[in-house]
C-alpha cells in the first residue's frame, strides 16, 4: 500500500469513526500532514492534484506579483478537509517560507480554530484568495484576484470541502462577489455555489452548494480587540454546524 493510499484510508477510517460517534469535527487520530495532502486525489479532481496546481502558481505569470515575490503560497492541509479556510493574501513571512498564515496573524489563527476544533494538520485546508504576496501587503488588486481565481476554484474542486470559512473582508467578498463590507458579511451561513467549469465530471453538475460562513481576519483581530468577541460568536455558529 502506498503512502497516498494509506493516507486516503486513514482519512476514511477516521470519518466513518467520526461518523458513528456523531462527532464528525474530532481531531483525527492518524493526522495527513502536508506532504500527504499535497498528493492527488485519483477522480476527485479530474485528473487534477493539488501537487498539480501548486507547480503551475510556482510557474504562473498572470499577473504581476510574480515579478515582487519571493516565494508562491498554494496552500497546506488536508485532503477532503471538514473546512476550507480562505485568506487574503500572503503576507511578508508567508512570502518567505511558501506557506500559509505562518506570521502573527497565522498563530491567531490556528488559535481561533483550535477554539472549534479545527487545524490546518488535521481537518482544514487554508489558501488564500491570491497566491502571492502584494507588495507592502496592500490588498490584491481585482485583476490579481480574477488572475488566481482559477487556482482556488480548481483546489476547491479537488478539495471538496464541507465547509467555507473566509477570513476577513477580501476573501468574503471575493468567494461572495460583492462589494458589502464584512461587518455585514460576517456571522451569517451563505451557501457558495461553485462557479467554475463542471465539464469535467457529468455528475458534477448536481455538486451541492457549500455552506460558508465569514469572520474578521485575524490581523483585524491584532488591531483591534473588541473584534474579538464578534469572531468567536462567529466561531461558535461554525461550531454548532460542524457539530449537527
Ligand atoms: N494573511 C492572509 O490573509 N493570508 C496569509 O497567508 C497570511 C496573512
Amino acid at each position: 500500500m502506498t503512502a497516498e493510499d494509506k493516507a486516503r484510508l486513514a482519512v476514511l477510517l477516521d470519518m466513518a469513526g467520526g461518523f458513528l460517534r456523531d462527532s464528525h469535527w474530532r481531531e483525527r487520530e492518524t493526522p495527513v500532514f502536508e506532504d500527504d495532502a499535497a498528493q492527488s486525489v485519483a477522480g476527485a479532481g479530474g485528473g487534477d492534484s493539488l501537487e498539480t496546481i501548486a507547480a503551475e502558481v510556482r510557474e504562473c505569470r498572470a499577473c504581476g506579483l510574480r515579478a515582487l515575490r519571493i516565494l508562491p503560497v498554494p496552500g497546506e492541509g488536508v485532503q477532503q478537509p471538514l473546512a476550507l479556510v480562505i485568506g487574503e493574501a500572503p503576507g511578508s513571512e508567508e512570502d518567505e517560507r511558501g506557506k500559509p498564515f505562518v506570521g502573527a496573524a497565522g498563530h491567531l489563527l490556528d488559535r481561533m480554530l483550535a477554539s472549534v476544533n479545527l487545524s490546518r494538520t488535521t481537518n482544514c485546508f487554508i489558501t488564500n484568495t491570491v497566491k502571492c504576496r502584494p507588495p507592502g501587503n496592500r490588498d490584491p488588486l481585482p485583476e490579481e484576484t480574477a488572475a488566481c481565481a482559477p487556482f482556488l476554484a480548481r483546489q476547491m474542486r479537488i478539495l471538496r470541502p464541507a465547509y467555507i470559512l473566509c477570513m476577513g473582508r477580501i476573501a468574503a467578498q471575493t468567494m461572495l462577489r460583492t462589494n458589502e463590507g464584512i461587518g455585514r458579511l460576517r456571522g451569517t451561513f451563505f451557501d457558495y455555489t461553485p462557479d467554475y467549469p463542471l465539464n469535467h465530471q457529468p455528475d458534477d453538475a448536481a455538486a451541492p452548494a457549500i455552506p460558508l460562513i465569514a469572520t474578521y481576519h485575524p490581523s483585524a483581530l491584532l488591531r483591534d480587540a473588541s473584534l474579538k468577541r464578534p469572531a468567536w460568536e462567529d466561531l461558535k455558529k461554525l461550531l454548532a454546524r460542524l457539530r449537527t
